[in-house]
């Protein structure tokens, strides 16, 4: 009986050994089949040129997996006040037809507020989330009464939306420093899974043992 609980005991740490490595080789081989850069100096540059860190997922990233339909529904919150076909009035904001890529106040004779035509640059696709985010934050002062986009799901769907009515600028490339981080994120995670095998392992050996 003693004999057969070892033997059991054996087994089952084998087994969550086995198990283990299955998981530990998937998370290596998808890190290097998807996310692994070409060549390691890409890498390098790509975290050295990497900004601050205050946006958790890049605009770019959020594009490549935006909805415009779902991005259509969202702009419901928005059409109290604006308009987005192309030659629609102003209303309480401007028509908002092709204005990713054009100038902030992009629609001639609507009174804007100098806080926001006093912003330079253009709406890209990061300035347009930053707005939003909080077009109080961006443009202090704005005539824009509206709090803003929580989720970035929502923001990214919205901005393919407006982009798909009239300017249809081609979105921007994903930082390469981006695909670093995820690599490094599933060694990392591998690297958990393998201590947790061995623990566990170990600990399926104590109970062996102790049988
Ligand atoms: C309560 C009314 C209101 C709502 C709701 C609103 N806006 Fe606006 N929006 C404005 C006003 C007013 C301005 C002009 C701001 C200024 O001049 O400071 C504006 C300006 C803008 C501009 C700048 C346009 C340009 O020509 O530079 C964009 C882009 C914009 N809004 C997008 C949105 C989006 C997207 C939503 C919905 C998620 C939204 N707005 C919701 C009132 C609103």
């Amino acid at each position: 009986m003693d004999n057969n609980n070892t033997i059991a005991g054996w087994v089952l740490a084998g087994g969550i050994a086995a198990l283990g490595f299955s998981i530990l080789s998937g998370k290596y081989f998808h890190a290097d089949k998807s996310e692994r850069p070409e060549t390691m100096g890409f890498v390098i540059e790509g975290v050295e040129s990497s900004d601050d860190g205050k946006e958790e997922v890049p605009m770019s990233m959020m594009l490549a997996k935006a909805d415009v339909a779902a991005g259509e529904a969202v702009f419901k919150k928005c059409i109290a006040c604006h308009t987005i076909n192309d030659g629609g009035a102003n209303g309480i904001g401007p028509n908002l037809y092709n204005s990713l890529g054009k100038p902030h106040g992009h629609v001639a004779g609507f009174a804007y507020s100098d806080a926001l035509t006093s912003i330079e640059g253009d709406w890209n696709f990061d300035n347009m989330n930053a707005w939003l985010i909080s077009p109080r934050k961006y443009a202090p002062g704005t005539k824009m009464t509206f709090a803003g986009l929580g989720k970035p799901e929502d923001r990214a769907n919205v901005i393919a939306y407006m982009n798909a009515q009239g300017s249809n600028l081609p979105y921007p490339e994903p930082p390469a420093a981006e695909e670093a981080v995820a690599t490094e994120e599933a060694v990392a995670e591998a690297d958990v899974a393998a201590t947790e095998v061995a623990e566990e392992t170990v600990e399926a050996d104590t109970a062996a043992a102790a049988e």
